[in-house]
This record gives structure tokens, C-alpha cells and sequence, in this order.
């Protein structure tokens, strides 16, 4: 499990195990665009601020996986306890 904050409303939003960061997001009322929801067309990429994403897509390449600055909320996790997202 991780949190994830939302960049300037600050508004954290636990992600459970069980569940994909995607899915808590839209629990929270935060609606992050979705469609293959498996890591492969990359239309939920989204913005990373802070925080150590666990990239589990097949859409970004090893490079803009090691950059750090976005993710794939459909599938990917956290390596930190909590990342910073811009929606
Ligand atoms: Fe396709 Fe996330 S919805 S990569």
C-alpha cells in the first residue's frame, strides 16, 4: 500500500493493495482517463512530481521509466511511500 498526494489541493489519497492506484483515485473523485487498464496504450499517463514510481507498463520505454516524472495509474505501483501526482 502507498499514498498518493495531489499536487495543489494536496489532497492524499490511500492506495490499498488490493486495489490499482487508478481505481483509488476514482474512489476519491479523481477521474484519470482509462482504457486498456493492462499498461499498454499509455492513455492514463500521468505526472509525477515526487515519489518513486514501481512501473509495471509495457508504454514507456526503460529510459522514461528511469526518469521518474510519470506513471501508468492503470497498473503501476510506488517504490516510496507516497507519490506526488499532477492531474
Ligand atoms: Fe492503458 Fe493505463 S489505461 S496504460
Amino acid at each position: 500500500a502507498f499514498e498518493i498526494e495531489i499536487a495543489g489541493t494536496g489532497q492524499i489519497v490511500p492506495v490499498a493493495s488490493g486495489q490499482s492506484a487508478a481505481t483509488a483515485l476514482a474512489e476519491a473523485g479523481i477521474e484519470v482517463p482509462l482504457s486498456c487498464e493492462q499498461g499498454i496504450c499509455g492513455t492514463c499517463l500521468t505526472t509525477v512530481l515526487a515519489g518513486v514510481p514501481d512501473h509495471r507498463d509495457m508504454y514507456l520505454s526503460a529510459a522514461e521509466q528511469a526518469a521518474n516524472d510519470c506513471f501508468t495509474p492503470c497498473c503501476s505501483r510506488a517504490r516510496t511511500p507516497r507519490l506526488v501526482i499532477e492531474i
